[in-house]
């Protein structure tokens, strides 16, 4: 016997991608419905060979499905993920809304699968922050053998990691400019992304750092561990789907860069390319569709006593939202709820 499983925000980019991996990994799928705003009601959308025609979230009852993973953002999950939670369905959600509430696990499986067991307390697990998911998968195997103190890090974050309109934009803006008469002013983004680069993901909070850089430090603290200290600048790239981070880190203990290098090698979720030539790291084209984390260019880092540079790309559509949620679900049917 398998699940019941339920998608709110099928028709959305993280949404299409949870209906694709369930059917990559064969997730134990007894029923699944598809699920969107009214706007959307008989759009289809794809689960393996299957064509599922969505549903209004509005008007679902949640009463006897196992699991909803939900990708609809704040305003809209606030509104709907307590209704399937006191219904009994385990809401596994991709905004932020949960993520820092003492009472709702944050999980990354390959990090803090235990977490998982703390569902309960609102049947609510939360999914963390594309940007942080690929990084902490990194980080954990390092901080196991030489404990972090403090983490530098900058991302080049894909336009998709902004929703569907994020990707649009840039696709209309890169063509205008070769049509000038055909112009297309910003709109998701606060300038020009087609050609450009913008350090600014999220709201501005009153330290001068973003909302995107905050959370890359609180999400950090609750998956790995509280005292390592984090500092991040958050860009947004002309890139379609695929973030990249250059992160510094330092250690409490010298760790020497081809032992780290072994130690992602056997890292779950990592896979290592850096080969010290001409093309001998990832960049994002060849990470999209993938489910790893990518880590080249590591090496001593010589302005401090125990530090590392390395270089981590990884599908934000993926790592970054859906394949993080469909792996918490795997982890609870295997820890708690045991069907399939
Ligand atoms: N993209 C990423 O890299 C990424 C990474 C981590 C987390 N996330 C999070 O995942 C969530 C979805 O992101 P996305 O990139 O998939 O966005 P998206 O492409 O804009 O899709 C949004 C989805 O939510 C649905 N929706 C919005 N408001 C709704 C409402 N009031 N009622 C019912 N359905 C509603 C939309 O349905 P309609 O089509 O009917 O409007 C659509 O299916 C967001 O919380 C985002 O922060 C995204």
């Amino acid at each position: 016997m398998g699940y019941r499983v339920v998608i709110a925000g099928a028709t959305g980019n993280v949404g299409r991608e949870m209906l694709n991996i369930l059917a990559e990994r064969q997730f134990p799928v007894d029923e699944i419905v598809a699920l969107a705003s009214r706007r959307s009601l008989g759009t289809e959308v794809t689960f393996g060979d299957k064509t599922l025609k969505t549903k209004d979230l509005d008007t679902f009852d949640f009463t006897g499905w196992d699991i909803a993973l939900f990708a609809i953002g704040s305003d809209a999950t606030k509104k709907y993920a307590p209704v399937a939670a006191k219904a009994g369905c385990i809401v596994i959600d991709n905004s932020s809304l949960y993520r820092y509430d003492s009472d709702v696990p944050l999980v990354v499986p390959e990090v803090n699968p235990e977490a998982v067991l703390d569902y309960h307390k609102k049947n609510i697990i939360a999914n963390p922050n594309c940007s942080t998911a690929q990084m902490v998968v990194a980080l954990k195997p390092l901080h196991d053998r030489a404990t972090i103190k403090r983490v530098v890090v900058s991302t080049y974050q894909a336009v998709s990691g902004a929703g569907a309109g994020g990707a649009d934009e840039l696709w209309d803006q890169t063509k205008s400019i070769y049509n000038p008469t055909d112009d297309k002013p910003p709109k998701v983004f606060s300038k020009q992304i087609a050609f450009n680069v913008i350090p600014h993901i999220d709201v501005f909070m009153d330290s001068g750092e973003t909302k995107e850089e905050w959370k890359m430090v609180a999400e950090t603290k609750k998956i790995v561990d509280k005292s390592i200290k984090v500092t991040a600048t958050c860009v947004r790239v002309p890139v379609f789907v695929g973030h990249c981070e250059s992160i510094n880190i330092e250690f409490e203990e010298f760790l020497d860069e081809d032992e780290a290098r072994d130690i992602l090698r056997e890292a779950p979720g990592i896979m290592v390319i850096d080969k010290r030539e001409d093309g001998g790291y990832v960049t994002p084209i060849e990470c999209v569709g993938d489910y790893a984390t990518f880590i080249s260019r590591i090496r001593q880092d010589s302005t401090i006593d125990n530090g590392l540079n390395m270089w981590c790309v990884s599908d934000n559509l993926r790592k970054g939202a859906a394949l993080n949620a469909v792996q918490i679900a795997e982890t609870l049917g295997t820890r708690v709820l045991k069907k399939g």
